[in-house]
């Protein structure tokens, strides 16, 4: 099967207005074969894509978060519509940190990921089991395939399972997250094979074509190694996506 690799560059909550018109464009212009989906803080979309259309390029934008929710009375909140009327095709959607800070339930990321589909977004959908979860409960498989269940159940309800070609998995061990802990190279290719072998469930050409991202400090140090492993088709980065000179050799890990 052919992949396209894939690499995400999560900006969170860093960069400003100046570092991001220095970064962007860098990013924007870097010549590769892999997709390249850049995601900065609300305030910036419509400035990051606005670069990327200047510099005609194929980078995309993505949001990290949206509502789930259509226009209307949700104060503070950013709808699919106002990211869909900026340009933007893509958002993340399930991030740890939206999980864990944001006490956002399996549920609430898989009722975000129908509304985001059926707007006509695309999602990269994080999934990651805590430290305590794998080492000492010994269950990120049951951890990961339910959250990507929830997910799954609530396309089903939706009438909406030939979306999952619209969705990117990122699996994030949320313990290797901004830590410097990377999972292993075979930590990470085994669960990316327990998650194909989970999506063979739904069937055998979803299992073949869906990207499945690794995520969770990425380096250039670690970034080749991992990009070898046949299950892993691209990175979420998130430090290293601030600086183009560590962003960059990332992304021509490409395989
Ligand atoms: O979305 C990106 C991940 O949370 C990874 O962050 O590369 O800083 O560990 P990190």
């Amino acid at each position: 099967p052919t992949r396209t690799f894939f690499i995400g560059g999560n900006f969170k909550s860093n960069l400003n207005k100046d570092s991001l018109k220095e970064l962007v464009p860098v990013i924007a212009k870097h010549q590769t074969a892999a997709d390249v989906v850049i995601a900065p803080p609300a305030l910036y979309l419509l400035e990051a894509q606005s670069i990327v259309e200047a510099n005609n390029s194929k980078v995309k934008v993505a949001a990290q978060n949206i509502s789930g929710k259509s226009l209307g009375a949700y104060t503070g909140e950013i709808a699919a519509e106002h990211v869909l009327d900026a340009g933007i095709e893509w958002t993340l959607l399930g991030h740890s940190e939206r999980r864990s800070i944001y006490c956002e339930s399996d549920e609430v990321v898989a009722a975000k990921t129908v509304d985001a589909l059926q707007k006509g977004l695309s999602v990269i959908l994080c999934c990651g089991e805590t430290e305590h979860q794998r080492f000492v409960e010994n269950r990120t498989k049951e951890v990961v395939t339910g959250q990507l269940g929830a997910v799954h159940k609530a396309l089903e309800a939706a009438n909406l399972v030939d979306k999952w070609s619209k969705i990117v998995i990122a699996y994030e061990p949320v313990w290797a997250i901004g830590t410097g802990k990377t999972a292993s190279t075979q930590q990470a290719q085994d669960t990316h094979l327990e998650i194909r072998n989970w999506l063979t469930t739904i069937s055998q050409s979803v299992a073949d074509a869906t990207r499945i991202l690794y995520g969770g400090s990425v380096s250039a140090a670690n970034s080749d190694e991992l990009a070898k492993q046949a299950d892993i088709d691209g990175f979420l980065v998130g430090g290293a996506s601030l600086s183009a000179q560590k962003f960059l050799p990332i992304i021509d890990s490409a395989k």
